[in-house]
């Protein structure tokens, strides 16, 4: 069992596909370990997206992440990083594969709906930023 961070972006909540996202997940198995729904402060925002700190979009996605509410949720299953990366779709929508989260859903590069954690020292990382062990349960 692996566990992965994934958010639903502000562009997701804002396009009421919360549900249809974790239906997504669920149907390829992974099980919802942590949920929460919040707003990022900018110096989280910043945090979080610190490697890429020297690119030409950060301030911008910066800016995009703390636009409105957000879901966090950790992820849990058999190959957890990479299902949930297929699943998703490439980072440009125009990129994705048929079938993908960000194919059917994200407007832009930036606004794709969805983040997943990409190896597994940053999902270690990642799900430790926003959750404590107490708001973690195993389920599988
Ligand atoms: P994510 O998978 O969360 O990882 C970094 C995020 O930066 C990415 O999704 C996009 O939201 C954003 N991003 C990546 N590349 C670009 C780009 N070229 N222009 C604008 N935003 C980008």
């Amino acid at each position: 069992m692996e566990q992965t961070l994934s958010i639903i972006k502000p562009d997701g909540v804002k396009k009421n596909v919360i549900g249809e996202v974790i239906l997504r997940f669920e149907k390829a198995g992974m099980r919802v370990a942590a949920i929460k729904m919040t707003t990022l402060t900018r110096r989280q925002a910043e945090a979080f997206y610190v490697v890429h700190k020297e690119r030409p979009f950060y301030q911008s996605l910066v800016d995009f992440m703390v636009s409105g509410p957000l879901v966090l949720m950790i992820l849990e299953g058999k190959d957890a990083i990479k299902k949930v990366r297929e699943i998703m779709g490439a980072t440009n929508p125009a990129e994705a594969a048929e079938g993908t989260i960000r194919k059917d859903f994200a407007d832009s590069i930036e606004a794709n709906v969805v983040h997943g954690s990409d190896a597994t020292d940053t999902a270690a990382y990642e799900t430790s930023y926003f959750f404590s062990v107490f708001e973690t349960f195993n389920r599988g």
